[in-house]
């Protein structure tokens, strides 16, 4: 991203209050200024503390050496003068004034003009020490102190006021540069930290407007686009790899779609073409009464597949969406084993299959016991039909643990082990050839969405001795209960 598309996003999305990088430089803006307004603060009230100590200091040993020429009596009076009269000039200018008993003793020169005696604080009953402020009346400003003690002159015991003034100028010159000087980096810091942090966050952000640009151009027919995460930091990746696996999923289920699209139409097409094709036969000339009974025969079989497939295309839609109510009982799946045995036996032994239910003990599962019967009637028509005549379909029931075991086993032509993880897809078939009309590939899944619904499990295996076998798993009912066998007569 280049420097100058960095500002023109900066431009663009800065002032928009609901703007990410609008929000994140303003509250940046505002931590700035309350961390540049501290340290300014601290460092001006420590720089304005420390001066006031040195001149404290200063003043301080000043009174002392004048305390101490008060208490000598040797030569006080030349040693006060030459004390008061010492850093009268120069821009940090000290005036000492030294009354005795409230009269002048010895005072700077000019001192009585600039700073009259009255100008100084006063000292309050059992004050020692008084420290403050004093403005001259030529505007300037003074640190001052004044110290009261007692001294014993020439024997007697009198009391001195010493009034010690300081010329703050120079620190106050020193102090507004530094404002001005403060006030200035501030506002400099403050606009290159702005600048900087904009360029910055524009470079984080860049890859956000990026991907919405990419996922702005997404549509069904480009599921297959992918987010490029690379450069992304951590987050923005995540977010990415998640989208992209996200595009996957619904790619995979588009595609499904698609091809679910295209199998309808296709198994439609068929039953709807050899009606065609039959009314054709009856309109090309008049035929005898047996050849149009034997054509209505064969239509009306056209129309029954027909009218089967979309019956069982309906009921998938239904049961896999979740729409079909399910209305749970009591269903013990031995009794259900035996009843649909009973149900198929003819069949089978057209067949010349022999099917049989293997005894075993009752348990019961809570269950809608009409949509459970039709997943293990499509077992055991897809056993019977896959088994040739001498061969064997076995029902079986049995509890495992938590569950409910239904499991039908065939000695028939058993399922290629390539062909295992398709046979619960749509339209399915091993050998699309070799099956006959109304084998659709839809009798597994149909099997699977009712089993799903149960929250169990189904799957299809080779059996050990050639043949395969179907299993379903059902949770079993919390309580046992022996459900009696006239209830689940003509449920089917
Ligand atoms: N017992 C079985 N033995 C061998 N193959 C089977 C058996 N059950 C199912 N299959 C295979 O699984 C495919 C899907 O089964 P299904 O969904 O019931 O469709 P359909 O029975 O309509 O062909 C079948 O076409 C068949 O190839
Ligand atoms: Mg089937």
């Amino acid at each position: 991203m280049s420097f100058a598309s960095r500002l023109s996003v900066i431009a663009r999305t800065a002032p928009n209050k609901n703007a990410l990088l609008g929000r994140l430089l303003r509250w940046q803006a505002i931590a700035l200024l309350l961390l540049i307004t501290s340290v300014c603060v601290t460092l001006y009230f420590g720089l304005v503390t420390q001066s006031s100590w040195i001149d404290d200091q200063t003043m301080e040993k000043r009174y002392l050496t004048v305390r101490s020429i008060l208490n000598s009596e040797n030569e006080r009076d030349i040693w006060l003068a030459h004390e008061v009269s010492e850093d009268m000039e120069g821009p940090r200018r000290i005036f000492v004034r030294v009354l005795l008993d409230g009269a002048v003793l010895q005072e700077t020169p000019d001192m009585s003009a600039v700073l009259p005696s009255e100008a100084l604080p006063r000292m309050r009953a059992n004050q020692e020490v008084a420290r403050g402020f004093v403005t001259s009346g030529a505007g300037r400003r003074f640190r001052v102190m004044v110290a009261e003690a007692p001294v014993v002159m020439n024997g007697a015991p009198r009391t001195a006021v010493t009034q010690i003034a300081i010329d703050t100028t120079l620190d106050e010159m020193v102090l507004r540069r530094f404002e001005a000087m403060t006030v200035i980096v501030a506002i400099l810091a403050l606009a290159a930290a702005a600048l900087l942090s904009a360029l910055q966050f524009a470079r984080l952000l860049e890859p956000l407007e990026r991907m919405t640009r990419d996922i702005g151009k997404i549509d069904p027919n480009r599921l297959n686009t992918r987010i490029e995460t690379t450069g992304m930091t951590d987050e923005l990746a995540a977010l990415g790899g998640q989208f992209n696996a996200m595009l996957d999923r619904l790619n995979h289920a588009y595609q499904g779609l698609r091809q679910y699209a295209d199998n309808v139409a296709h198994e439609i097409r068929t039953p709807l073409n050899k009606l065609i094709l039959g009314l054709n036969v009856a309109e090309q000339k008049p035929r005898s009464p047996e050849e149009y009974e034997a054509l209505v025969g064969q239509l009306s079989e056209n129309c029954r597949e027909l009218s089967t497939l979309v019956e069982r295309l309906l009921f998938l839609a239904r049961v896999s969406s979740g729409q079909t109510g399910i209305r749970r009982q009591l269903v013990d799946v031995q009794i259900e084993a035996e009843t649909i045995g009973d149900l198929y036996s003819a069949s089978a032994s057209d067949a010349g299959v022999r099917l049989t239910v293997t005894p075993g003990e009752s348990v019961a599962v809570s269950a809608d016991r009409a949509l459970l019967q039709r997943a293990i009637t499509n077992l055991v028509s897809n056993a019977i039909a896959h088994t040739p005549a001498g061969g064997e379909v076995r029902l079986s029931a049995w509890q495992a643990g938590d569950a409910a075991v239904i499991e039908v086993s065939d000695t028939g032509e058993g399922i290629a082990p390539a062909d295992l993880p398709f046979v619960f897809d749509r339209f399915y078939r091993a050998d699309p050839g070799r099956t006959s009309s109304g084998r659709v590939g839809l009798g597994l899944p149909i099997a699977k969405s009712i089993v799903d619904l149960h929250d169990g499990t189904i799957s299809l295996e080779r059996a050990p001795g050639g043949g395969a076998c179907a299993r379903i798993a059902l949770p079993v009912a919390g309580a046992r209960a022996t459900v009696r066998r006239e209830e689940t007569a003509g449920a089917i």
